[in-house]
C-alpha cells in the first residue's frame, strides 16, 4: 500500500513556521480547500494576523498555537491542538519553521557557547516532529503526509552559509531514508526544496538584502513554493522520500540521491530486511495505541 491521492479538502493541517512567509502561503492554500490549520510559530507576522483575522467564521478554522519549536513540549501541545478542536489527528504535518544564519546562530560569527540553535530549529525540530506525527497517524490507524521544508542548499554548499547548508543537508538525507514508510505504514514523508524565494527570511535582514541585491530576479514567491507543497503532499505521483526542487528558471526536479544506487554491500541485503522488520515491530506496537492527550 502507499497514501496515493491525499488532496487537502476537508482536511487537517498542522504547519510550524506559519507565521510568515512559504508556510503562511500554504497555509492560506489549504483553508482555501477547506482544510482546518493549526498554526505553530513564535510570532505571527502582521500579515498573517491579518489573514487569519479574515477566516473568523468560515466552516474550516484557523487555529494558532504559539509554539517554539525548539521546546519539545511545546511540539507536543501543538501536535494535540487538532484532537482538541477538531476531535481527530491532523491529516497533513508540515515542518517548515526554518532560520537562515541568523546573527545569534551562524557559522562564521560564532556567537554561541553550548550548541547551534540553527539546527535546533532546522533540524531538531523537523526530526522531532516527524516522529511524533507518525506516531499520531499510528495512534488512529489513519493514513497521512508529513512535509518537510528543506531547501535547494540540501543538494548544494554555500560559503557564506556552511550552517544552514548542513541543515538541509540534514534534511534531505532524513527524508530521503523515510521513503519506505509510505509502502509500510501509509505514511508519506517528503521534502519540498525551494531555491530562492523573496520572503522575510531576507527582506527582514538587512545584512543580506546587501548581499543578495537583485533577489527579486533569481527568486520564486512564497505563493508558487507553497502551490508545489499541495501538489508534492497531495498527489500520488510523488511517493515518500521525494526531495523536490523548485527553483526559479528551472522546472519542478526530483531529486536523486547521489549514492544510489549505494556501493556493493549497502543497502537493500538481508540484513537489511531484518533491520526493517525491528522498526515495523515497534511501529505495529503505536498502531492503534491511544496516546496520552
Ligand atoms: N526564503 C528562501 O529563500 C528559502 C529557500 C529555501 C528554503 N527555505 C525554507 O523555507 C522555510 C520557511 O522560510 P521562509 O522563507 O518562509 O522564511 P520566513 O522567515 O518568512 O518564515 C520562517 C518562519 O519560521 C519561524 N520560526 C523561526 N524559528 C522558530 C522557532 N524556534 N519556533 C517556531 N517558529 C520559528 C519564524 O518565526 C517565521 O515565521 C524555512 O525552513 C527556510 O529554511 C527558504
Amino acid at each position: 500500500m502507499v497514501v496515493g491521492e491525499l488532496p487537502l479538502d476537508g482536511k487537517i493541517v498542522v504547519i510550524t513556521g506559519a507565521g510568515s512567509g512559504i508556510n503562511l502561503e500554504f497555509a492560506k492554500l489549504a483553508h482555501e480547500r477547506n482544510a482546518h490549520v493549526v498554526i505553530g510559530d513564535v510570532r505571527l507576522t502582521p500579515e498573517a494576523e491579518e489573514w487569519i483575522a479574515t477566516t473568523k467564521g468560515s466552516t474550516s478554522k484557523v487555529v494558532y498555537q504559539q509554539t517554539d519549536v525548539t521546546k519539545w513540549d511545546q511540539l507536543h501541545t501543538l501536535l494535540d491542538v487538532s484532537e482538541k478542536e477538531f476531535g481527530d489527528v491532523p491529516d497533513l504535518y508540515v515542518a517548515g519553521a526554518g532560520v537562515f544564519e541568523p546573527d545569534w546562530s551562524n557559522f562564521w560569527e560564532d556567537p554561541e557557547v553550548d550548541g547551534y540553535k540553527s539546527i535546533d530549529i532546522n533540524v531538531a525540530h523537523a526530526i522531532k516532529f516527524t516522529r511524533i506525527s507518525i506516531r499520531k497517524l499510528l495512534s488512529k490507524n489513519k493514513k497521512g503526509v508529513i512535509l518537510v521544508v528543506g531547501s535547494i542548499t540540501g543538494q548544494t554548499p554555500n560559503f557564506t552559509g556552511p550552517l544552514y547548508v548542513a541543515t538541509k543537508h540534514a534534511i534531505s538525507g532524513f527524508v530521503r531514508s523515510l521513503a519506505m514508510l509510505d509502502e509500510y505504514m501509509d505514511i508519506k514523508v517528503v521534502c519540498s526544496a525551494p531555491g530562492m524565494v523573496l520572503t522575510r527570511l531576507w527582506t527582514d535582514r538587512p545584512d543580506m538584502s546587501k548581499n543578495y541585491k537583485g533577489i527579486e530576479q533569481i527568486a520564486l514567491g512564497p505563493k508558487d513554493i507553497a502551490e508545489s507543497m499541495v501538489v508534492l503532499a497531495g498527489s500520488s505521483k510523488y511517493g515518500g522520500g521525494t526531495v523536490l526542487e523548485v527553483a526559479k528558471g528551472q522546472p519542478w526536479r526530483e531529486v536523486p540521491a547521489y549514492n544510489a544506487p549505494p556501493p556493493l554491500g549497502v543497502g537493500a541485503t538481508p540484513e537489511q530486511s531484518a533491520a526493517d522488520l525491528r522498526i515495523l515491530q515497534i511501529l505495529e506496537k503505536e498502531r492503534g495505541v491511544a496516546l496520552k492527550p
